[in-house]
C-alpha cells in the first residue's frame, strides 16, 4: 500500500482532493478505519472524554496519549497517525513540548503531533519543526482553552477573534504546520484562510470550504447519542444497535438459549 504523508495532504490540496480525518483510540477501530481507507487518523486528546469519561481533556496525560496513539499504530498500514500533544505537555516552553513530541515520536511509531494554539505557542511549533517532526496547528474552538472561552459556542464571530484566527493561521504555517485544524468557526472565515493558505485546513464545524474535515468516531458512529452539535453528521447509530444487541444477548443467557449444544465443547 501506498502510505499516506504529509507530502500527500499538500498534493491532496493542490488538486482540490478532499482529506478525510476521524479519531482514533485503539488498535480495533484503528485497524477498521485504515482499511476502510481514511487519510488521516488523529489520536485526539478527546480521548479524556469519549475513552475516560472526563469532562473536559485537560486531565489527560502525555503517559495515556502514547498508550492510545501505540495501540492506533499496531492497527494501521496506510493512514497518516497524528497524535495531540496533551493539555500542560507543551505550553510552558519549547524544550518541553520538543521533550514531549519526541517522547511520542520515539514511543509510538507515529507520524506527527498537533498543538492548539496560534502566536502563544509559536516557538514551540518551530522548536519541534526544527527536530524533523511534522506538526499539525489547531485554531479556533480548542477545547484545551474552554475555562477561558467557558462555552463551546462557535469562536471568531467577532471581527477581533476572526483577525487573530487570520494571523495566527499565517503564523503557525511559517513556523511550519503542515496542516492546520479549523474548529467551530464561521464557515466563510474558514473559507477564507483555507484560501490564502498553502497548507490543507481540516475542518470540523467549519464549513464545507476546509481542505479537508474530521469528526470523533464516538459521535459519527452514534456511540455517543448526548453530543449533537449541528456541525455533526450521524452515520450510524451504533448505541442503539449495541444495546439491542446486549439485551438480545441477556436474554438468551437468562432463557437458557445460549450457549446451544452446538456452542458448546
Ligand atoms: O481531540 C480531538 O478529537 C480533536 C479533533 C476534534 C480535531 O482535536
Ligand atoms: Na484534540
Amino acid at each position: 500500500v501506498k502510505k499516506i504523508t504529509t507530502n500527500t495532504l499538500q498534493k491532496m490540496k493542490a488538486a482540490g482532493e478532499k482529506i478525510s480525518m476521524l479519531t482514533a483510540y485503539d488498535f480495533s477501530f484503528a485497524k477498521i478505519f485504515d482499511d476502510a481507507g481514511v487519510d488521516v487518523l488523529l489520536v485526539g486528546d478527546s480521548a479524556s472524554n469519549v475513552m475516560a469519561g472526563h469532562e473536559t481533556t485537560l486531565p489527560i496525560t502525555l503517559d495515556q496519549m502514547i498508550y492510545h496513539a501505540q495501540s492506533v499504530i499496531r492497527g494501521v498500514n496506510r493512514s497518516l497517525v497524528v497524535v495531540d500533544l496533551p493539555f500542560g505537555s507543551y505550553q510552558s516552553n519549547p524544550s518541553i513540548a520538543l521533550a514531549s513530541a519526541i517522547r511520542i515520536m520515539k514511543e509510538t511509531g507515529a507520524h506527527a503531533v498537533k498543538l492548539e494554539g496560534g502566536i502563544e505557542i509559536v516557538d514551540c511549533i518551530k522548536s519541534i519543526v526544527s527536530a524533523g517532526i511534522p506538526v499539525m496547528g489547531h485554531l479556533g474552538l480548542t477545547p484545551q482553552s474552554i475555562y477561558k472561552f467557558g462555552t463551546y459556542n462557535v469562536r471568531a464571530k467577532e471581527a477581533a477573534e476572526a483577525q487573530k484566527l487570520r494571523t495566527d493561521a499565517q503564523l503557525i504555517e511559517q513556523a511550519g504546520c503542515f496542516a492546520i485544524v479549523l474548529e467551530k468557526i464561521p464557515a466563510t472565515l474558514a473559507k477564507e484562510v483555507s484560501e490564502n493558505l498553502s497548507v490543507p485546513t481540516i475542518g470540523i464545524g467549519a464549513g464545507g470550504d476546509c481542505d479537508g474535515q474530521v469528526l470523533v468516531m464516538h459521535d459519527m458512529l452514534g456511540i455517543n447519542t448526548e453530543f449533537k452539535p449541528r456541525f455533526l453528521r450521524q452515520y450510524l447509530n451504533l448505541n442503539e444497535q449495541i444495546t439491542s444487541a446486549v439485551q438480545q444477548y441477556i436474554t438468551d443467557v437468562k432463557a437458557r438459549d445460549f450457549p446451544n449444544s452446538e456452542e458448546s465443547y
